[in-house]
């Protein structure tokens, strides 16, 4: 799978997630969670998709293991930060260093997509051939 069709995919699920959290949220009346769900929507629905579609554009980029590790670890580290933030607002202040770690975790992946980034020029241009069509 390439980096941009995993991306797309995971994203859709952590929106689902998102809006099933913020329609619970809003059945119960009860906000506390509300940075967790700001939270997954932001990194786990909007960022990934950003992601996707940037790796979608840069076909070389695309198949890299590379970008699938920086989808990969993003992915997780939502995943963690999400759970450990809403259990820090319900009370459980023992999940603090679970919220550091999940932090510097998406630090890392982001970290990862600015090397991609900042790459030399050839690196970063999308491939104009993907977008061709033979003449008839
Ligand atoms: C079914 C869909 C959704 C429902 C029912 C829902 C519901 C909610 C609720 C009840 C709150 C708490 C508001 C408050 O306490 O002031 C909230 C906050 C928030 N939601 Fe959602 N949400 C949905 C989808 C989304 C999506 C797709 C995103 C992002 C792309 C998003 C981003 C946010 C953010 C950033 C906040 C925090 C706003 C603030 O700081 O005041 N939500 N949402």
């Amino acid at each position: 799978m390439t980096a941009s069709a995993l991306s797309f995919r995971l994203a859709v699920l952590f929106v689902i997630a998102g809006m099933a959290m913020g329609i619970g949220m809003a059945m119960s009346q009860d906000h506390s969670i509300m940075p967790a769900h700001a939270h997954l929507n932001l990194l786990g629905w909007v960022s990934l998709f950003l992601f996707g579609i940037y790796y979608e554009r840069r076909p070389a980029l695309d198949t890299s293991r590379l970008a699938i590790i920086q989808v990969a670890v993003w992915s997780i580290g939502t995943v963690v930060l999400t759970i450990a933030v809403a259990a820090l607002h319900l009370g459980y202040t023992a999940f603090d260093p679970l919220a550091a770690i999940a932090s510097l975790t998406v630090l890392a992946a982001m970290l990862m997509f600015a090397y991609f980034v900042f790459r030399p020029a050839r690196y970063l241009n999308p491939t104009p051939t993907g977008r061709l069509t033979p003449a008839e």
